[in-house]
């Protein structure tokens, strides 16, 4: 039996809804077949995209989407990919298997996908290989209001009103596919740009003298991957260092967001050398060791974002700056039989636990992580939808989406679990991870999940400062190796589960490899 105790009273930071936002890049099967089957299509499309994947995003209440990449974005000129079909520029995807595609999906496809889920958006610009001229006149195309040039070519395509633009990110993966940069460098690259970005929306130096009137474009600038803090220090002291807009505005008005990769890869690339990603098994391929090496890799996020954000908190210390984990998940050999270089794999009850525990500890760093967007959507690594011909599949790793929904801009809760630790001697980790919520009408949501292969745990929790009246449990747990199949699609599913109430809290038992959530609520 481990205690668990939930203070109603200890109202922590605020659970930003885009924490469970997803990533859509152009690679393999992810956007054309994924999601754009275009208008023609005999598959039942919504302006031509997948009318059954739109229905699923809707169900999990996706928040925020990030596009075109990815590396693929430093090499995309958004112009290629507007106005009439016939007319747009093919483009190679070089860095993933170097297909052509049309452009049949641009910026008024993507854009038009956003309104239809009804989620933000948050394009990636090409700071690699574009220009800052690029990134503000596509900026422009989406916001401009006045008879601009760039809102006229938005007009002449057939869109009147401007679309809303949630988030503009400077660049990705600047260290690497984005242009190779020194994070000093950079630094200095990002606050041109930012700065041109901010004037084009309305925001910076013209927001400070008109008095901040226009709907303000987050921008995200690329950051550190897995545990490179010394980019986070010398992006930071770059960003702030003799900085107007950043000491005498505040930091928010330079950069909403710094972003941070951090992918599960069962192995470690940096001691295997070349060829790791074809030695690396596939996804529904382990045995208990490596159930469990998989699973403390992921949780090792938790003290990548602590000191990330130690550093962060030196240069601001007021976290306006959030931290934005706009690429993670697990990264295994791609499946037998399909193309490498389009990185499709099968997604398991191993990673529905994966999610769990991430999402879990991003909540619990909710005063700095504002972001999240797991790689990737549809088709491709952790995706939580996969999708054959006119037929799709929702993976344990959706589920837990939809289960951790109620989350979204709620409120953390300050919580403690009695832990005991599992695995072997070389792949220790705690048992269970969890996080709790309160929402605007005082009802809590609880997630937990087992990392045990093999044993359950029975959770005897606590409420502090309130009275729970009911409580709601749903659960998901399978075999480990269990995956959702075309031929078997509801393998892994949510199911409702036991828990009851007791004086003064509930108690719940917690399978092995489980996740579990649980609705209560609050009176008096
Ligand atoms: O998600 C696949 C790739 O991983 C992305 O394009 C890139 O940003 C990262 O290296």
């Amino acid at each position: 039996m481990a205690k668990y105790l939930i203070n109603y009273l200890d109202k922590k930071s605020h659970i930003n809804k885009n924490i469970y936002g997803h990533f859509c890049e152009h690679l393999g099967r992810l956007v054309y077949d994924g999601i754009w089957v275009g208008r023609e299509s005999p598959i039942p499309n919504v302006n031509g995209v997948r009318r059954d994947v739109v229905e699923a995003l809707k169900q999990i209440r996706v928040p925020i989407m990030r596009w075109p990449g990815g590396c693929f974005a430093d090499t995309y000129h958004w112009k290629d990919g507007v106005g009439p079909q016939s007319e747009r520029r093919p483009i190679a995807n070089r860095y993933w298997g170097g297909s052509l595609e049309d452009n049949s999906f641009g910026t008024d496809e993507f854009m038009t996908l956003c309104e239809e889920v009804g989620c933000g958006a948050y394009l990636s610009g090409n700071l690699g290989s574009g220009t800052i001229r690029e990134m503000v006149e596509w900026v422009e195309y989406i916001r401009d209001e006045l008879d601009t040039p760039m809102a006229r070519l938005r007009r002449k395509n057939g869109r009147d009103r401007p679309y809303k633009l949630e988030a503009f990110g400077i660049g990705n993966e600047v260290w690497g596919c984005g242009g190779q940069m020194r994070p000093q460098y950079y630094a200095d690259q990002y606050r041109q740009a930012a700065h041109f970005i901010n004037t084009a929306t309305g925001s910076g130096i013209s927001e400070m003298i008109n008095g901040g009137k226009t709907e303000k474009t987050k921008l995200i600038a690329s950051g550190p991957n897995h545990e490179d803090y010394h980019f986070t220090e010398e992006f930071m002291k770059g960003l702030t260092a003799d900085s107007f807009m950043f000491n005498a505005a505040g930091c928010q008005i330079m950069a909403d967001g710094l972003s941070l990769h951090y992918y599960t890869f069962p192995g470690r690339m940096d001691t295997a050398g070349g060829g790791f990603f074809s030695a690396m098994p596939v996804a529904d391929q382990f045995n208990e060791e490596q159930w469990y090496q998989l699973l403390k890799t992921t949780a090792k996020i938790d003290e990548i974002i602590t000191r990330h954000d130690s550093i962060m908190s030196h240069y601001d210390p007021q976290k306006t700056v959030g931290l934005m984990v706009d690429e993670w998940g697990s990264w295994y050999r791609t499946e037998p039989g399909t193309n490498p270089a389009h990185l499709f794999q099968q997604n398991t009850m191993r990673d529905a636990i994966l999610a769990a525990i991430n999402l879990n500890i991003f909540n619990k760093h909710s005063d700095r992580v504002k972001l999240t967007t797991i790689a990737q959507m549809v088709n491709v690594l952790q995706s939580i939808i996969l999708t054959e011909g006119d037929k799709m599949i929702l993976t344990p790793t959706y589920h837990v989406y939809d289960m951790y929904k109620d989350h979204q801009d709620s409120t953390l809760l300050g919580s403690f679990i009695e832990n005991k630790q599992v695995g072997p001697e070389n792949a220790r980790l705690n048992q269970i991870f969890e996080s709790c919520s309160v929402d605007a009408a005082g009802n809590m949501l609880c997630t937990l999940c087992n990392t045990s292969i093999d044993a359950s745990e029975t959770i005897a929790a606590t409420v502090y400062g309130a009275d729970v009246k009911g409580v709601e449990a749903t659960i998901l747990c399978a075999d480990p190796h269990a995956k959702n199949t075309f031929d078997a699609p509801d393998a892994v599913g949510v199911k409702a589960w036991k828990a009851e109430l007791t004086g003064g809290g509930f108690q719940v038992e917690l399978p092995a490899a489980s996740v579990v959530s649980l609705k209560l609520k609050a009176g008096g």
